[in-house]
C-alpha cells in the first residue's frame, strides 16, 4: 500500500496544520497512551487534546515515546472554563505545558466562549492568549465553539484574528453559517464530532454512499469533511479504526455526492452538543 500523505493547511499566521489528526475527548487517562500511541504509529500527525479531557499528560507521554521529532506532530490544547481571568489562563497554560512536557503548543485554543459568564468578557482572556503567541509558548492560536458574535467581537476589539474555530460540524449539523464567516474571514473550521459521536454512521444515505464506493460510512463522512476543506480529528481507541478513519485519501466524492451528504444537515436540532450562546459550565 502506498504511503499516506495528509495534506498541511495553511493557517492565517503562516503556520501549517495537517488536515487529519486524532481527537482524545473521553478517552480516559488509562488508555490514552495507548490509543495515542497506535495514532501516531498509523501516521497520524496532529493530536486535538483539551484540559478539559483530563489527558493532557498522557497525550505528552505518548509523543515522547514515539520516538518521533517533537516539530513533526501538530499538538492542540484548549483552556478549560474556569480559567478565563487572565491570570488563571496565564496559570493554566504553564500547566498544560508542564502536563505535556512540551516547550510549546502548536495551537491553543479558547473551549468555550461562555458569553454568559466573566460579564461576557472573552475579550481579556483571547488576549492572554496573543501573548502566548507574542513569546513563542504557542504557534498559533484560535477559539472553539465561537459563534459569529463572538468572532465579530473579536474582529472589533482584538489585534489577532484566530488562526481556527473549532466547532461541531457533521452531516446532522452542518454549521453553515459559522464556517461562513470563517471563510470570509481567513479562519478555518475544526469539525468536532465529525461523525457525531457515531451517530450518523447508519443513516441510510451514508450507508449507501458507502456501499457504492466500497468504504465505510466513517470513511465516507470524514471524506465529505475534507473535501469541505475543513479539519478533522475523529476519536476511536479501537485499533482498526483507528486505521480505517487515516485511508480518506485515495479516493473521492463527486459533487452529486457532496450535496446528497449535505442535504442532511437538520439545522440547529441536529446539534449533538450543546449550544455555545447558552452553554455555561465551570467546572468546580
Ligand atoms: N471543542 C469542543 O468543544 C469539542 C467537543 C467535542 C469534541 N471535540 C474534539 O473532536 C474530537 C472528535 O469528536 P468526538 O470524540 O466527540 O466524536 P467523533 O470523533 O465524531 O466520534 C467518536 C465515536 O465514534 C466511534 N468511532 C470512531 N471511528 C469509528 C469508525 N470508523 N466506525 C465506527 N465508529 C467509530 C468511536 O468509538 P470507539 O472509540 O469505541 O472506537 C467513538 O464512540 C474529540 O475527540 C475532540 O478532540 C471538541
Amino acid at each position: 500500500m502506498a504511503a499516506i500523505t495528509v495534506p498541511d493547511i495553511s493557517l492565517n499566521d503562516g503556520n501549517t496544520i495537517p488536515q487529519l489528526g486524532f481527537g482524545v475527548f473521553q478517552i480516559e487517562p488509562k488508555d490514552t497512551a495507548r490509543a495515542v500511541g497506535k495514532a501516531l504509529e498509523v501516521g497520524y500527525r496532529h493530536i486535538d487534546t483539551a484540559e478539559m479531557y483530563g489527558n493532557e499528560a498522557e497525550v505528552g507521554q505518548a509523543v515522547h515515546a514515539s520516538g518521533l521529532d517533537r516539530r513533526d506532530v501538530f499538538v492542540t490544547s484548549k483552556l478549560n472554563n474556569g480559567f478565563h481571568r487572565p491570570d488563571d489562563a496565564r496559570r493554566a497554560f504553564e500547566q498544560t505545558l508542564q502536563a505535556l512536557k512540551f516547550d510549546y503548543l502548536d495551537l491553543f485554543l479558547i473551549h468555550w466562549p461562555l458569553p454568559t459568564r466573566y460579564d461576557g468578557d472573552y475579550v481579556s482572556t483571547w488576549k492572554v492568549l496573543e501573548e502566548f503567541q507574542r513569546d513563542g509558548r504557542a504557534r498559533s492560536i484560535g477559539v472553539s465553539n465561537f459563534q459569529v458574535s463572538h468572532l465579530e467581537r473579536l474582529a472589533a476589539e482584538a489585534d489577532v484574528v484566530p488562526a481556527v474555530n473549532q466547532i461541531e460540524v457533521h452531516p446532522y449539523f452542518g454549521n453553515e453559517e459559522v464556517r461562513a464567516y470563517g471563510r470570509t474571514h481567513n479562519i478555518l473550521t475544526e469539525a468536532w464530532s465529525p461523525i457525531a459521536q457515531g451517530r450518523v454512521l447508519d443513516d441510510p444515505t451514508i450507508v449507501d454512499i458507502a456501499e457504492q464506493l466500497g468504504r465505510t460510512p466513517a470513511q465516507v463522512v470524514l471524506r465529505w469533511h475534507v473535501q469541505r476543506g475543513d479539519i478533522v480529528f475523529p476519536k476511536s481507541t479501537t485499533p482498526k479504526r483507528i486505521e480505517e478513519n487515516f485511508q480518506i485519501f485515495d479516493f473521492e466524492l463527486d459533487d452529486a455526492t457532496m450535496d446528497r451528504i449535505a442535504g442532511l444537515d437538520k439545522g440547529g436540532a441536529g446539534r449533538q452538543g450543546p449550544d455555545p450562546d447558552t452553554f455555561d459550565y465551570v467546572p468546580s
